[in-house]
């Protein structure tokens, strides 16, 4: 494992690595890193050839009155974290290294950094957009790996590649958490036992206004959010910042719930301000990933994609493959294919809203094909 200090040495090994033809995976952070962290460098790990690993407190994303100067940092932790995993790279430059002229040049996000965590933050997603903009020009990244744990974040990156047309797959990874619920995060640090302990509410919340969605079918965003607030403001050690209930693109709050929302608060326990959310749809299904548009930025359609979906199926096989090891004959193959055939099918007629020349358009097979395979695999069409 490689550690870089400096933007030319960092610089110089990207180029070596994409000369070699080989595909960079970029993870980057801030250090102090928990598991939230390192399921993100292990899907990178297992998505790309190399394996980039940033660590920088990045001083433009802080308030004047924020944690810059006590953000927990721990360098030789996180290194002998990173090195079992088989992170190829780690760049750690200094602050002075990335700002050698203050910072200049910035990235201005426009509204959506001013609204949500934006509202109490201000400057900070103009802050993360800007150092992500300089770290994708050092590492030069083909793929970078970013947690729904902080979800308007993933948004905001995932419109900056966008709209400065960075050649980069964004890939939003599903937020990790202590078995009680609480969201891991470096900031967690800050908490005593029975803040932790309080800190639970934020989940409970998050799970309480689910149910409401989903399970008593309410769809008045302002009476989930209502009680909501209701249900966290019962914990004496919290005060909360905001509780939204969001759409998964634009991140404005909705009145009705009918597409994809996003359940997102941010609640101060005792000094320490945290984060959740929970991605839901109306089918009723929770993500761990925003869903609908958002989740094709996961498939790189110009090469390890398919890698992608083969890793996903991988994954979601190994445990059944334990069991039928000892069989001499199964129709796996044909079963799987079927299977991967009809969700697929079934979840562009969802999209297409049961129109099948749109849907056969967007699965780029011919009209007939996509019938005569809606019939042999039985799919419905809604
Ligand atoms: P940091 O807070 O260190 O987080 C680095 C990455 O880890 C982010 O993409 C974050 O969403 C992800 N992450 C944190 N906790 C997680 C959890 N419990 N589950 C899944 N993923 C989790 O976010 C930043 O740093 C900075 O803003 C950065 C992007 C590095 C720019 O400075």
């Amino acid at each position: 494992m490689e550690v870089i200090k400096t933007i030319r040495d960092m610089q110089a090994m990207s180029r070596g690595f994409r000369l070699e033809g080989r595909s960079i995976g970029f993870v980057p952070t801030m250090g102090a890193l928990h598991e939230g962290h390192l399921s993100l460098i292990r899907r990178a790990r297992d998505e790309c050839d190399v394996t980039v690993v940033s660590i920088f407190v990045n001083p433009t994303q802080f308030g004047p009155q924020e944690d810059f100067d006590r953000y927990p940092r721990d360098p030789e932790g996180d290194l002998k974290k990173l090195r079992p995993i088989g992170v190829d790279v780690v760049f750690m430059p200094e602050v002075q290294e990335m700002y050698p002229h203050g910072a200049s040049i910035t990235v201005d996000v426009g509204d959506i950094g001013r609204i949500l965590c934006g509202k109490s933050r201000p400057g900070h997603f103009n802050g993360v957009a800007t150092v992500v903009t300089k770290l994708f020009n050092i590492v030069m990244p083909d793929r970078a790996y970013f947690g729904q744990k902080d979800f308007q974040q993933s948004v905001i990156i995932k419109r900056l590649v966008r709209d400065l047309d960075f050649d980069i797959d964004i890939v939003v990874c599903p937020i990790v958490r202590e078995p009680n619920g609480l969201a891991m995060s470096s900031r967690n640090l800050y908490l005593s036992d029975e803040e932790r302990q309080a800190a639970t509410i934020l989940y409970k919340a998050l799970k309480f206004g689910e149910e409401q969605i989903t399970s008593n079918g309410i769809r008045d965003a302002v009476k989930v959010k209502r009680e909501m607030e209701r249900m966290i403001a019962s914990e004496p050690l919290a005060r909360i910042d905001y509780v939204e209930i969001v759409d998964t693109e634009e991140l404005l709050p909705v009145d009705t719930i009918k597409g994809p929302v996003a359940l997102c608060v941010a609640v101060w326990i005792g000094n320490t301000r945290l984060i959740d959310n929970m991605v839901i749809d109306t089918s009723g299904r929770t993500g761990t990933e925003p869903a609908s548009g958002s989740q094709r930025d996961d498939i790189n359609l110009k090469h390890p994609g398919v890698k992608s979906i083969g890793g996903f199926i991988e994954e979601r096989l190994g445990g059944f493959m334990k069991k039928i090891k000892r069989l001499e004959s199964f129709d796996l193959y044909n079963i799987v294919i079927s299977e991967v055939e009809k969700s697929i099918i079934s979840m562009v007629l969802r999209e297409t809203k049961g129109n099948q020349l749109r849907a056969s358009k967007l699965l780029g097979i011919n009209r007939n094909t996509l019938r005569s395979k809606i019939k042999k695999l039985g799919i419905k069409i809604r």
